[in-house]
């Protein structure tokens, strides 16, 4: 017998851009993590020459001004886009964990239209990793082959007295302020320790995103992975969580 509440229902979750910026966010992040383990890897692979250095590192920044970008649009879009793509949908108390939590325990696993609370936490946790991994290449980025933004006032400060900024190399300490140079080196290498702990954080986070998502598809709520495709989920009305 077919009661009302076993009615299927469709819900448009994610808007357009939500979708175009998680696809091409997972484009880009597999691109730079090719080409930055090949920087990784570089006496392993027999790359040694300066240029081909510069080269591999001007790839990787040219895809992550990309990647820049289209996290700022995503961040942005959690104040303009449609309920779950915004700001608030993140937002949970305990109380929706632990019975969360003791749904599964009893195999009576609730639906959600939006995140379920562990999903909340991971898209948190992504966002602000991927926050912290561009932040800290753009300085890299600045500091190492003074690349835009910052590559400009990394320039005019290293340059010597009497010095065109603008003529200051990559591994070139012609017209370079040894001192300054000093000064800079620390926030640099800062900046470069955390942009890589950050990746390696993130490769974590993205195995356990995959396998939350994979498990929560096969076990209870079968249509999460095509609704990132098409933005519509399918629920009994009786199980919907927002
Ligand atoms: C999720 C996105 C990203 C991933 C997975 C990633 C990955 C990596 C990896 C594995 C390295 C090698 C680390 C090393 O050689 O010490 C690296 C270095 C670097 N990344 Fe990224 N990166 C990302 C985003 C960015 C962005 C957005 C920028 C700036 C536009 C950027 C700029 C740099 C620079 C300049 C370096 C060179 C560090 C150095 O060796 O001097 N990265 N990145």
């Amino acid at each position: 017998m077919s009661s009302r509440s076993e009615i299927q229902q469709t819900y448009t979750v994610w808007d357009l851009p939500s979708r175009i910026f998680h696809w091409v966010n997972l484009l880009l992040v597999v691109l730079l993590l090719f080409v930055g383990l090949i920087m990784l890897f570089k006496p392993e692979l027999g790359i040694t020459g300066l240029a081909a250095k510069i080269k591999l590192k001007e790839l990787h920044i040219v895809i992550g001004y990309g990647f820049a970008i289209n996290l700022a649009m995503r961040l942005l879009w959690g104040f303009i886009g449609n309920k779950f793509a915004r700001w608030g949908t993140l937002f949970f108390n305990k109380e929706d964990l632990k019975q969360y939590i003791n749904a599964m325990k009893n195999n009576n696993t609730p639906q959600y239209i939006g995140h379920n609370p562990f999903g909340k936490i991971a898209i948190i946790l992504i966002l602000l990793t991927l926050l912290i991994i561009s932040i800290t290449g753009l300085i890299r980025a600045g500091t190492d082959v003074y690349y835009p933004p910052f590559g400009g006032i990394t320039q005019e400060y290293i340059a010597q007295k009497n010095v065109d900024p603008a003529s200051i190399k990559p591994y070139d300490k012609t017209g370079v302020d040894d001192k300054k140079y000093a000064v800079l080196s620390p926030y640099k290498g800062l900046a470069g320790k955390v942009h890589l702990y950050s990746v390696y954080f993130l490769i974590l986070l993205i195995l356990l995103h995959v396998v939350g998502v994979v498990l929560a598809e096969i076990k209870h709520q079968p249509g999460i992975v095509s609704a990132m495709i098409s933005g519509k989920k399918s629920l009994k009305s009786s199980d919907k969580n927002e």
